[in-house]
């Protein structure tokens, strides 16, 4: 990846402790491999909101994945389906969800969203991910604010500036309709016109959905959606209480991510919520957060099993999915990893990704004498 990709993939928020954090706690569980047990046949299948899923594992939203890789989301979709495994749709990504859904045909994809100032767009991104068949919807509430992060501030470089990132909102007729509206982009006499700046221009504009660079530089449209979207894309004011708004929206499964806290676990079931995605967000938010697995066993201990349980931040193996499942959690997903798979080699990376990961789980599975994900309790590990 170039070095603006670099940092923004593989980046977190300040010292960067919690993505540390995130690992050390994987390394303090360890398995205790059972024997004789007959796992000729180990079945990984599990079943989620009423769907068989070929495995545990899913893809976490990840946006901007174009910096990895120009087919980007669409690559990603296609892995994901090849191998029946749920891509959940990032709000930021690069390719509107309409597009990976029908590259997906009935393969599982959910979409996760960013809870935006505008509650008219939030319902119009809902309507769209019903749509397009997605079968449930993760709302992602730990990014009210960008995290402090230090790679990226030190490149002065931001991917949705670019224009990057928002193609959810460029092709979204509630957002159009919001740029129709706007006014026209005030001049700055404070503007810096430097190489940066117009390369960044340039990318926006060629970002922008349609044809003709100039046509699209003229109307002001490229410009004002990044304006428009900065402005919008997150509501920090947002409460429990708006949670009302979306469950009368939708009758899809909604989980909430970021949760770190049981009574957090516990006001999402006040709420109505179907799941619960425990999350970090990678250390990318706040650094110095208590590890995502670390938070997983009280989580698990006040859901009682009321609702399945996601997990990421930090799982880079077989062996970490095994951990988090012995925990309570119903599935996990692959972040980070599989977007160092796109960006390697495209959607054959991320195949492979995610065909590693299966087969490792398979195997520990195996080797610790569980043959079904149902065996994986938490007397398989100390
Ligand atoms: C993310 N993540 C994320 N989460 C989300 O809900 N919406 C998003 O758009 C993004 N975008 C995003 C971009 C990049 C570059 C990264 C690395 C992560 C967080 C993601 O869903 C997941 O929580 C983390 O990636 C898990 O941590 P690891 O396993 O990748 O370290």
């Amino acid at each position: 990846m170039d070095q603006q990709a670099g940092a923004y993939i593989v980046g977190g928020a300040g010292n960067e402790s919690s993505m540390r954090a995130n690992r050390e706690a994987f390394e303090k569980v360890r398995i205790i491999p059972r024997m004789l047990r007959d796992v000729g046949e180990c079945d990984t299948q599990i079943e989620l909101f009423g769907h068989a899923i070929p495995s545990p594992f899913l893809l976490a939203p990840i946006g901007v994945l174009e910096m990895a890789d120009a087919a980007a989301d669409l690559a990603v979709a296609r892995a994901a389906a090849a191998l029946g495994v749920p891509f959940i749709f990032s709000n930021q990504a690069s390719v509107p969800m309409e597009e990976c859904a029908s590259a997906m045909g009935d393969s599982p994809h959910w979409f996760q969203l960013y809870w935006s100032k505008s509650n008219e767009l939030v319902a119009s991104f809902v309507r769209r991910a019903e749509q397009c068949g997605c079968s449930a919807l993760v709302v992602t509430l730990d990014t009210t604010m960008l995290g402090w992060r230090p790679r990226d501030l030190d490149l002065a470089y931001l991917p949705f500036l670019e224009g990057k990132g928002i193609a959810q909102y460029t092709s979204d007729p509630v957002f159009q309709k919001m740029l129709d509206d706007m006014a026209e982009d005030p001049a700055d006499p404070d503007r810096i016109l430097n190489l940066q700046s117009l390369q960044g221009l340039i990318t926006m504009v060629n970002k922008y959905p349609g044809k003709g660079f100039f046509k699209k530089l003229r109307s002001g449209r490229p410009t004002k959606a990044v304006r428009q979207f900065v402005s919008t894309y997150s509501n920090p004011r947002t409460t429990w209480e708006d949670l009302k708004f979306l469950r009368e929206l939708t009758k899809l499964p909604i989980l909430l991510k970021g949760i770190l806290h049981p009574d957090d676990a516990l006001k999402s079931l006040d709420a109505g919520m179907d799941g619960i995605y425990v999350s970090n967000h990678g250390g990318r938010q706040v650094d110095g957060s208590i590890a995502s697995l670390d938070a997983l066993p009280e989580i698990v201990e006040v859901v009682k099993n009321k609702v399945p349980i996601i997990f990421d931040s930090g799982v880079r193996g077989g062996a970490d999915a095994f951990k988090a499942i012995a925990l309570g959690a119903t599935a996990v997903c692959i972040g980070r990893p599989y977007a160092y798979g796109l960006a390697i080699a495209g959607q054959e990376g991320v195949h492979a990704v995610i065909g590693n990961f299966m087969a490792d789980l398979a195997l520990t599975m195996g080797l610790a004498g569980c043959r079904r994900a149902d065996e994986i309790t938490s007397e398989c590990i100390a």
